[in-house]
């Protein structure tokens, strides 16, 4: 493992060859440590987890890294952080490829899709810790490979022919994030997130397919709430408020 400090921010990064997961690693390394933020990243995971159990497929070439934040805010704002964390990535990729922003999509809850198919995907995770709670915000990017047989449908920046490496795209990642802490302000801003997030969210207005541990609902996309849950109108006039859930989008019929 090695450390290394940003100079500008004052804030480490800790880098490995291989670890089982950023997240875990994150938590690991905060217990002896009394910082409020820091980063883990490495090149390859062999434990990489993705969201609602499933495996993160991490070779080398793809960017994994984790936020660790000590209380970042009230408990219940902790949640916000996934849109906070997609939008930051959606700045680093147009600073750095400004064309970017014809093609990305934020997905709900927390994944950007590139040209339609999934490109980054985030896991928040949350430990109590002294009547609050410690938040790991964990990060992965295609940028040289990316999974065959996922769920939804992956790309890669190589495949999308966007010249960023995971090193590049982690350094400026890293300074769009702590920008974006900022504006945040503990969650008291939480509402410039969610207008960032609905301009680019793929699906508004339109019928999407929600997938829940033992149902599936069809509905019109109407917004996210300041939960930032996903506000469905059923065909009955009905309105659910979905907290955790994957979002399909059904074929367009030509
Ligand atoms: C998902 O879309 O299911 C979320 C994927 C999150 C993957 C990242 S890679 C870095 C960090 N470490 C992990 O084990 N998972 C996250």
């Amino acid at each position: 493992m090695q450390e290394f400090i940003d100079p500008f921010l004052d804030i480490s990064h800790f880098s490995f060859d291989e670890i089982g997961s950023t997240n875990d690693e994150a938590f690991n390394l905060s217990q002896d440590r009394e910082v409020d933020c820091f980063f883990v990243i490495a090149k390859k995971q062999s434990n990489g987890r993705g969201r609602r159990g499933r495996q993160w497929v991490s070779e080398k070439g793809n960017l994994y890294c984790s936020a660790f934040l000590k209380k970042p805010a009230s408990a219940e704002k902790c949640s916000q952080l996934s849109f906070v964390t997609v939008v930051a990535l959606g700045w680093a990729l147009c600073e750095l490829e400004p064309s970017s922003i014809t093609h990305f999509h934020y997905k709900w809850p927390n994944d950007l899709l590139w040209n339609g198919a999934k490109l980054a995907g985030l896991l928040l995770e949350a430990r109590p810790h002294e009547k609050g709670l410690n938040v790991v915000v964990g990060l992965g990017v295609n940028c040289k490979s990316f999974p065959e047989k996922t769920p939804y449908t992956a790309t890669s920046l190589v495949q999308e022919e966007v010249n960023i490496d995971a090193e590049r795209l982690f350094q400026t990642f890293k300074r769009a994030f702590i920008e974006a802490l900022k504006i945040w302000n503990k969650g008291h801003n939480f509402n410039f997130f969610r207008d960032e997030w609905l301009k680019k969210a793929a699906g508004l207005g339109k019928e999407i397919i929600v997938r829940l541990d033992n149902e599936e609902i069809i509905g019109i996309f109407k917004t996210i709430d300041k939960e930032g849950r996903l506000i469905l109108k059923l065909f009955d006039g009905t309105i659910r408020k979905i907290s955790a859930g994957d979002v399909f989008f059904p074929a367009i019929k030509g």
